[in-house]
């Protein structure tokens, strides 16, 4: 009798030997970022005991500005076959179409074309870290799932307009909508649940009383929550939603939504926990994944060293999770965390580094080793 095949991996896949990953640097504050979180990785590597090999690709605006395209022709199979993506924020605001929308923007090249559906935004207030809430540290601690191939935003450049109108349509499916639903569940079952009450938690936010593409996503999120049984389900509108993540943030664990509004409440939730420069994120699908900051290209301060670089280095933690390389990313999290508390790092009311953006890149490399 031949012997008995393996079991299926199953739980964490080993990680690759050495890690292949491609660095998207941007526009605007991007190249500053991703340098700074390249400096993070090449520490930790050392730390965790991994190698990696980088590969670059330039696209954004400024690309479709000097070459005419946003991405590189070939680069989405690139950007397929890597073990991840780092990518920094892209967009310049005089870079724009004759229709008024802007040029060289990847979000949908990218999340359409790798298919990451999920978009995923943890929002954590730190310790040495002032929201714009009364809230403290520990007491924001919830992640927003935000649909990531449809709703509002597949009709980037699809809708009708003349000089005189405008229109854009909102696209809700069912297996868009069960695919990212079930994907924060199983997220909330990986969780500890919420800060103020360790209840695993998904709260689904929609507009389901005025809209029937909300109403099928609230439905589908209804049956794709029965194979949940222990996980407490909410529903809640997106303008009660905005409301409640300014009064009662403690009581989120995952919130699920689609594209637009997850855009939008997102970098809400960014004001509660010390702004935009705190707030990375992952794209994720079945068969490839990139991690950016939650936030645009901030052209208003790009190249002054004024930019907050944890969003990107806490994007690049998720990325190292993602990447088979859980160890490194905790490690990269908890010196983030050792160097805000130590007072390493001081952000202004405005959510910028007090002593740029070099210094927070130092504080938390140093913190790695201690
Ligand atoms: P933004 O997110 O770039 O900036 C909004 C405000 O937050 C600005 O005052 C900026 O200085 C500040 N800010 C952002 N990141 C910061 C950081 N790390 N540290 C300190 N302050 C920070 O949004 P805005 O100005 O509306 O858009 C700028 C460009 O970014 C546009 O071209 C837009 O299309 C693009 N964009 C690109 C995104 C991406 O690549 N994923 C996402 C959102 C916008
Ligand atoms: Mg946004």
């Amino acid at each position: 009798m031949s012997p008995a095949p393996p079991e299926p991996a199953s739980g964490t896949p080993s990680p690759p030997d050495v890690l292949d990953l491609v660095v998207i640097p941007g526009d605007g504050i991007g190249p500053e970022l991703v340098d700074s979180a390249l400096q993070v990785l090449e520490r930790v590597a050392a730390l965790d005991g991994f190698t990696y090999e980088l590969t670059t690709v330039d696209a954004g605006a400024g690309a479709y500005r000097s070459a005419g395209r946003a991405l590189p022709e070939d680069a989405l199979e690139r950007l397929r076959a890597a073990d991840g993506v780092l990518k920094g924020p892209v967009g310049l605001p005089e870079v724009r179409h004759p229709d008024g929308t802007e040029a060289g923007l990847l979000g949908g090249l990218l999340r359409l074309g790798l298919d990451t559906f999920a978009n995923v935004r943890p929002m954590r207030l730190l310790p040495g870290v002032t929201g714009a809430t009364r809230h403290g540290p520990g007491e924001i601690d919830y992640v927003v799932v935000r649909e990531n191939t449809e709703g509002l935003y597949l009709s980037r450049g699809a809708g009708a307009a003349t000089p005189h109108a405008a229109a854009d349509q909102l696209m809700v499916t069912r297996v868009g909508t069960e695919r990212v639903v079930r994907y924060a569940f199983d997220l909330a079952r990986k969780r500890s649940g919420a800060a103020a009450d360790g209840v695993r938690r998904v709260t689904c936010v929609d507009k389901s009383n005025v809209l029937r593409s909300y109403a099928l996503f609230r439905r589908v999120f209804d049956e794709v929550a029965e194979a949940y049984p222990d996980v407490e389900t909410e529903h809640l509108y997106a303008d009660a939603a905005a409301h409640d993540l300014v009064a009662r943030p403690q009581c989120f664990d995952v919130l699920v939504m689609e594209n637009f509004l997850g855009d939008v409440l997102s970098d809400l939730g960014a004001a509660t926990v010390g702004g935009l420069g705190m707030c990375g994120s992952l794209n994720v699908g079945a068969d490839a994944a990139y991690a950016e900051p939650v936030h645009g290209s901030a052209p208003d301060i790009a190249g002054q060293g004024l930019a907050n670089p944890l969003s990107q280095i806490l994007s690049l933690a998720l990325l190292l999770d993602h990447a088979s390389r859980p160890s490194a990313g905790d490690r990269v999290r908890r010196a983030v965390e050792s160097a805000l508390s130590g007072g390493g790092i001081e952000l202004s009311d405005r959510g910028r580094p007090v002593r740029g953006t070099g210094s927070v890149t130092a504080a938390v490399c140093e913190a790695l080793s201690t």
